[in-house]
């Protein structure tokens, strides 16, 4: 059984927060963050927004693309590391696209390269699984976990949901070529944003002895990275993915219409596409729009570049997401 992408969609917050209105609040400058990076503009969450709201907005678009009814979803995966519920965010996003048939709706958890996995994830359900319909929604709100007052990561991040609709389709018309997907917890030092835990027994007043154990109330901490550590994970580790995802679909990088990797720093976009030989002609990138917005920016991307008419039918795109765990993958497919 085959499957393909049949629909896209995108939604970002409304408000708007550029380089210069960073430097109102940390040491930076628009042309230190543009030449770094070649972020210029990224959206945040503000006021009564939230991020289901966009994954909803984001999946709406890419249903109405693909002419399919809520009805007949049949998986919906939502792709996010943050969540608006500790339990998961997905069910809520089903319900409110009114997929009425209770179809099964969870959470992956692979920071930016959580949308290349829920790509393949949804190709094996449908491959394996008798599945006809999947959402695939990457929605992340990283906005909500940056220190504003670190200059080296708060420049970086902003909040988007994409998501596309891959369905069943006959072995003739199948739409992922070949994938490659990778973990390295060694690496995850580098990256983070880890559990804290502060003691609260003095809620339970002198009686907090009797349980034996301080009770706790979790949280997480701020994004905690090492910039050039990522960087040059993210310059090795992603062209050999790419290539062994060629490889493994039976094609070569002549054969690709565009790379389409995770939007995290023009830098390593560009070191990339140099090492596979791609030309910049081939290479889509709108992160000076929106930074790096995590699980999102593989779809916000592909949307932006279909809607705009850059990627048309029967495109072979070459896709990679790298990021926290350390994770990162890449999947060949067609548009
Ligand atoms: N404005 C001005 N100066 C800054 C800023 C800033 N925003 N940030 C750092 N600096 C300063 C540093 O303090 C340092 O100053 P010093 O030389 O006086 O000590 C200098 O600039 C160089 O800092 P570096 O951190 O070495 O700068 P680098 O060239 O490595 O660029 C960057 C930093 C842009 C973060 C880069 O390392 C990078 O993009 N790495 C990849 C990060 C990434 O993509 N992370 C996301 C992964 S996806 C996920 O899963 C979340």
């Amino acid at each position: 059984k085959g499957c393909k992408l049949v629909g896209c969609g995108s939604a970002v917050p409304n408000l708007k927060v550029s380089n210069d209105d960073l430097a109102k609040i940390v040491d930076t400058s628009d042309e230190w963050i543009s030449v770094r990076t070649g972020i210029r503009n990224r959206h945040i969450l503000a006021g009564n927004d939230t991020l289901t709201a966009l994954a909803v907005e984001a999946a709406r678009k890419a249903l109405q693309m693909a002419e399919v009814d809520p009805d007949d979803v049949d998986l919906v995966l939502l792709c996010t590391s943050t969540p608006e519920d500790l339990f998961g965010s997905a069910p809520q996003i089903q319900k409110a696209l009114g997929c009425k048939r209770n179809p099964l709706a969870y959470d992956i958890t692979a920071a930016c390269s959580g949308f290349l996995l829920g790509l393949v994830s949804a190709a094996c359900y449908i491959r394996g699984g008798g599945f006809s319909n999947v959402l695939v929604i990457g929605a992340d709100a990283l906005s909500r976990y940056v220190d504003w007052t670190d200059r080296g990561t708060c420049i970086l991040f902003g909040d988007a949901a994409g998501a596309v609709l891959v369905q069943a389709c006959n072995s003739e018309e199948d739409g992922l070529f070949g994938f490659d997907m990778h973990s390295d917890g060694g690496g995850q030092r580098n990256l983070n944003a880890p559990i804290v835990e502060n003691e609260v027994d003095h809620a339970l007043g002198s009686n907090g002895s009797v349980l034996g154990f301080p009770p706790r109330r979790s949280s997480y901490s701020c994004i905690q990275m090492k910039g050039k550590e990522v960087f040059r994970f993210a310059v090795r580790c992603v062209p050999q993915s790419i290539e062994s995802a060629l490889q493994k679909a039976g094609l070569t990088v002549s054969s690709i219409d565009w790379l389409l990797l995770h939007q995290a720093n023009q830098r390593i976009i560009d070191v990339v596409a140099t090492r596979l030989e791609v030309p910049p002609e081939r290479v889509i990138s709108n992160l000076a729009n929106y930074g790096n917005t995590s699980a999102a920016s593989i779809p916000l991307a592909l949307d932006e570049a279909v809607r705009g008419g850059k990627v048309k039918l029967g495109d072979i795109i070459a896709a990679s997401g790298f990021g926290a765990g350390l994770t990162w993958g890449s999947a060949i497919v067609r548009w």
